[in-house]
């Protein structure tokens, strides 16, 4: 079946979760990032990627409130941030982070990244909020395979996705925890897809973007989408947020999908979970 602006994935609870997510790191509180969330779901966009970090949920929630669009129909993701760690905190973190949406409930709530000490016990905590109907999901995120395997062997719910850094030029550095994932049915979802623009300009992208007639940020999205990895490229721009939708209406080849693939450098344009006992 051809893929669409809304198609989804199932996640390994059922839950369908949109491929295409417009994320809003950086988008600055207030009114832009509520603007850039309107826009989006105007034009066909229902997944949003936030964070507790960010700042902005309250302008995530305020857009998806006044879209018009069904809440149901809106597939909302936030996060809990690193000094909300612990059974207790995480409770607390996750009420609070509810109410500055103010959607009544979230779609897939997210460990930000690995913090050694307390993951065990906040996930205990995610556990939880979905068997409450809090959430519809929990997952992590910027797990590696060693904090997977931890997480595997104490857990009784298997997060269901792992939100990553991935684009053609970090993915054989994940390529492991890519695999690790898809063994045990975690979806990936790929953050910083276009390289946070550091790549778009990259002589080797902008060739194959001209050969598709399509630009390097459409490239990175839909060879993301190809990998069958959830995507979601931020921008604060109409413009943007538009090309960044373009992708349904062509496919890169197997050839060129190898080719990109071999761009990698272990690129890291955040923060590199590596070295996270
Ligand atoms: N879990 C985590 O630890 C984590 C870490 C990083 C990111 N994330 C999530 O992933 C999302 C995406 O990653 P990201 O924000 O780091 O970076 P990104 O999506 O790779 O790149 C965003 C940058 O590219 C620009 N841009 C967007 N579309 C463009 C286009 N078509 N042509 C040229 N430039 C374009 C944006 O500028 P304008 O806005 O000015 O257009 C912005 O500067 C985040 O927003 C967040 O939701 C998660």
């Amino acid at each position: 079946m051809e893929m669409t602006i809304q198609s989804t994935a199932r996640l390994n609870n059922g839950v369908e979760i949109p491929f295409l997510g417009l994320g809003v790191f950086q988008s600055p509180p207030g009114d832009m990032t509520k603007k850039a969330v309107l826009y989006a779901l105007e034009i066909g966009y229902r997944h949003i990627d936030t964070a507790k970090i960010y700042g902005n949920e309250q302008d995530v929630g305020q857009a998806v409130r006044e879209s018009g669009i069904p809440r149901s129909e809106v597939f909302v993701t936030t996060k809990l941030w690193n000094q909300d760690h612990g059974y207790d905190a995480t409770l607390r973190a996750f009420a609070k982070s509810n109410q500055k949406l103010g959607l009544d409930y979230i779609d897939l709530y997210l460990i930000h990244w690995p913090v050694k000490g307390l993951r065990l016990e906040t996930w205990r905590a995610m556990e939880v909020l979905l068997s409450e109907g809090k959430c519809r999901a929990i997952g992590v995120s910027n797990y590696l395979v060693r904090h997977l395997e931890e997480l595997l062997d104490h857990c009784t719910v298997i997060p269901a996705v792992n939100q990553i850094e991935l684009s053609p030029y970090n993915y054989l550095y994940r390529k492991e925890t890519v695999d690790y994932c898809r063994a045990k049915g975690i979806w990936l979802e790929a953050y910083s897809p276009l390289t946070k623009g550091e790549k778009l300009t990259d002589p080797k992208l902008v060739k194959i973007a001209s050969k598709y007639g399509k630009t390097p940020a459409q490239i990175l999205i839909r060879w993301a989408l190809q990998h069958q990895f959830i995507v979601i490229p931020k921008s604060v721009r109409r413009d943007r947020i538009r090309e960044n939708a373009q992708v349904f209406d062509f496919s890169i080849s197997p050839e060129d999908m190898a080719y990109l693939d071999s761009f990698n450098e272990n690129l890291t344009t955040g923060w590199d979970p590596t070295n996270v006992p």
